[in-house]
């Protein structure tokens, strides 16, 4: 059976991750998180400096520097899940910290950053096989692909879930910055210039507000078979 491409966007913290990793072990597809390219991008910028104390980036040294940004995934054995390295160390976890948060959207919106993940993301997507998400797969990355799906939840929910995953990490964290900085990011990535976070018309929208894991699942594996009946 063919295998087709699958693009995923929508929100900060609306769950798009763990529906798209879920689908993918189940289908036997490749699972790129294209916002842990943009996370480890900005990580790079922290180890260098690159970030300044009032938060703004030196871009100049950053756009000099991309070709030094290697970002790749690699199965974790034990999660079954793929893991984020930067020039070959192992960043999953840190990009995942609050301090990246903070920091990734301004660094997402560069167009220079954007143009070298996205051509690293349709590298990776070639022969199909694929579930990505982010927030412009279906628009700019895979225009073509044969099921997009945009996911939202109500703000002060993905905070929540946001928050309680956080928590079990062990980080510290209240509801109120959590909120603060997902209604950030998710103004920066929908108001920025070049490919900006907003439905392709040829998605399915889906509101997994009150949704369970299994309920959202089961909702995607029902598309798929859809599309490639
Ligand atoms: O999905 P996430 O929260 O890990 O994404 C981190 C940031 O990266 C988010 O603020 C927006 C940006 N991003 C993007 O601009 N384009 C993507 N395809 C994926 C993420």
């Amino acid at each position: 059976m063919k295998k087709i491409t699958i693009a995923i966007d929508g929100h900060s913290s609306c769950g798009k991750s763990t529906m798209a990793k879920d689908l993918a072990r189940e289908i036997g597809y490749i699972y790129i998180d294209s916002g842990a390219m943009y996370r480890c991008c900005t990580l790079f910028c922290m180890q260098r400096g690159l970030i300044r104390p009032d938060g703004s980036i030196d871009v100049e040294s950053l756009q000099r520097l991309m070709p030094e940004i290697q970002v790749s995934f690699r199965l974790n054995a034990s999660t079954g899940r793929p893991d984020a390295y930067l020039n070959g160390v192992n960043v999953e976890e840190r990009i995942r910290k609050m301090d990246v948060s903070a920091h990734v959207s301004p660094v997402a919106a560069l167009p220079f950053v954007r143009a070298a993940m996205t051509a690293q993301q349709q590298e990776m997507g070639r022969e199909g096989g694929i579930v990505m998400d982010g927030r412009d797969i279906g628009t700019a990355v895979f225009p073509d692909a044969e099921l997009k799906v945009f996911v939202t939840a109500s703000d002060e929910i993905r905070a929540q879930r946001r928050l309680d995953e956080l928590r079990a990490k062990g980080e510290e964290a209240d509801f109120e910055s959590v909120l603060a900085n997902l209604r950030e990011r998710d103004r920066i990535d929908s108001t920025r210039a070049v490919a900006p976070l907003r439905q392709a018309e040829d998605a399915l929208v889906l509101d997994n507000s009150h949704l369970t894991i299994p309920e959202q699942k089961q909702w995607l594996l029902e598309r798929f078979k859809e599309r490639t009946a």
